[in-house]
């Protein structure tokens, strides 16, 4: 039985289910639903960590988004979830909440727990010392320094462990953190508004709008979720854009007892020859914009600074910004798990060739722009058939009269 303490987890709403990506409502409800009369199960339990874990979708950066939950003898007595770092994990949160009932409970928690003084003191000595008697984490820790070593000294410490209960949930509710950890660089959002007719800007650069207000505050959503927002300075001289979160334009929900602290996302720009406006609205806004640039004019990177960017000169030999240095840079230096593209064909096409855009999220709305109007993605390399970037399309849903379609790009 549930502990009748504990507020049961509502089920998303429609508006937050339809806005975060990737994973679908019907991910999470079915081992819920697949559970008999009062027989809870693994999945169950971990099911609902992950339901945990999910608010921190906004706040826990550059620490992944975890849950716990506490169950002793058929009956949750604590859970948890990671809000913000340097705060505790979700394990402590737990624990706080079962005091001595976490003595021989068994710990369901979506990430393997810590065994390394970080921010906060590891959670596999607070769990030991509880006295938990089993702990199922759904998937290890993918950072090298910690992976297997928390199972380690659980096991070390007599605890049963199990892993591999929803693990290829729990990594999708951390794309990001999982591609720093494994490859040294961020997962790649590539978010663009197209017309029927594939066409992403007018052959002037003018694009703004192309789709519905519903459109744009789903997006508004996809950017609270992300570490940095990704543009070009085409971008930012024909719109002169903020790349911000606003948080009363969001249109989800993430059912938080209390309010989050949104942190507006880092802004990066790619100008191959700094021509950046030192007046660009964004520059004067909260949350700090980022210039990479193949540029080295000391004036004009100096005239930026005193505005209040920070300009980065990573030229490559074709004297342009050099993208994979630039994507490990955002990962080592800035911790930037999850970055969302909003740029024009040139540099979409430019990400997607080198294989650098994970997910692409397009927004079609019922226009047509006409044939000299710019295309989605500039991939001039592709002349034949065989060369095509196949789609692997994981989500089409409705947003108001627009359509939004998520997809993988299948890389050969
Ligand atoms: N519909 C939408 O969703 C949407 C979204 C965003 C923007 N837009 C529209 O798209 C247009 C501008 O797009 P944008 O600012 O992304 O691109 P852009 O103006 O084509 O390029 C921006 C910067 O990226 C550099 N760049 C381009 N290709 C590169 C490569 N292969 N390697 C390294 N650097 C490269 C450019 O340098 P070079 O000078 O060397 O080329 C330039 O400094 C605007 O008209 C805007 O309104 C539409």
């Amino acid at each position: 039985m549930i502990n009748s303490k504990i507020p049961p987890i509502p089920p998303l709403t429609k508006d937050e289910n339809a806005s975060i990506s990737p994973i679908s409502n019907d991910e999470f409800s079915s081992p819920i639903s697949s559970v008999g009369m009062g027989k809870f199960n693994d999945q169950y339990y971990m099911a609902r960590a992950l339901r945990l874990a999910k608010k921190g979708l906004w706040s826990t950066e550059p620490n992944p988004r975890t849950g716990c939950v506490l169950v002793r003898d058929g009956e949750i007595v604590g859970e948890g979830w990671h809000q913000v770092a340097g705060e505790p994990h979700a394990e402590i949160h737990a624990l706080a909440m079962a005091k001595e009932k976490a003595v021989e409970a068994t710990c369901y928690v979506t990430l393997e727990p810590c065994c390394h003084h970080g921010r906060t003191p590891p959670c596999t000595d607070a769990l030991i010392k509880a006295g938990v008697t089993r702990v199922v984490a759904a998937i290890t820790d993918p950072n090298p320094l910690v992976s297997k070593k928390g199972i380690e000294q659980l096991l070390k410490a007599g605890i049963t462990v199990d892993t591999g209960i929803l693990s290829h949930e729990a990594e999708q509710l951390n794309p990001g953190f999982f591609m720093r950890m494994r490859h040294k660089r961020p997962y790649i959002r590539c978010k663009l508004a197209m017309s029927l007719d594939g066409r992403t800007a007018m052959a002037s650069g003018e694009s703004k709008w192309i789709t519905s207000q519903n459109a744009r505050r789903d997006v508004q959503c996809l950017r609270a979720r992300s570490s940095a927002i990704l543009a070009g300075v085409g971008t930012v001289l024909a719109d002169d854009p903020q790349l911000t979160v606003r948080e009363n334009e969001l249109s989800c929900k993430l059912s938080l007892e209390k309010p989050v602290v949104i942190k507006q996302p880092l802004r990066v720009i790619i100008d191959t020859h700094l021509s950046m406006p030192h007046d660009a609205r964004m520059l004067s806004l909260p949350g700090q914009t980022l210039i990479f640039t193949a540029s080295y004019n000391k004036t004009i990177k100096g005239i930026l600074e005193k505005a209040g960017a920070i300009v980065v000169s990573q030229p490559n030999q074709e004297k342009r910004v050099d993208l994979p240095v630039l994507c490990q840079i955002l990962a080592e230096e800035y911790e930037v798990n999850e970055v969302q593209m909003e740029t024009g064909a040139n540099l979409s096409g430019a990400m997607l060739s080198k294989g650098l855009i994970d997910e692409i999220v397009i927004y079609m709305a019922p226009v047509l722009m006409g044939n000299k109007a710019r295309g989605l993605f500039n991939l001039p390399e592709i002349e034949h058939l065989n060369q095509i970037i196949p789609l692997s399309i994981v989500d089409i849903r409705a947003i108001g009269h627009d359509w939004r379609i998520t997809a993988h790009p299948i890389y050969q």
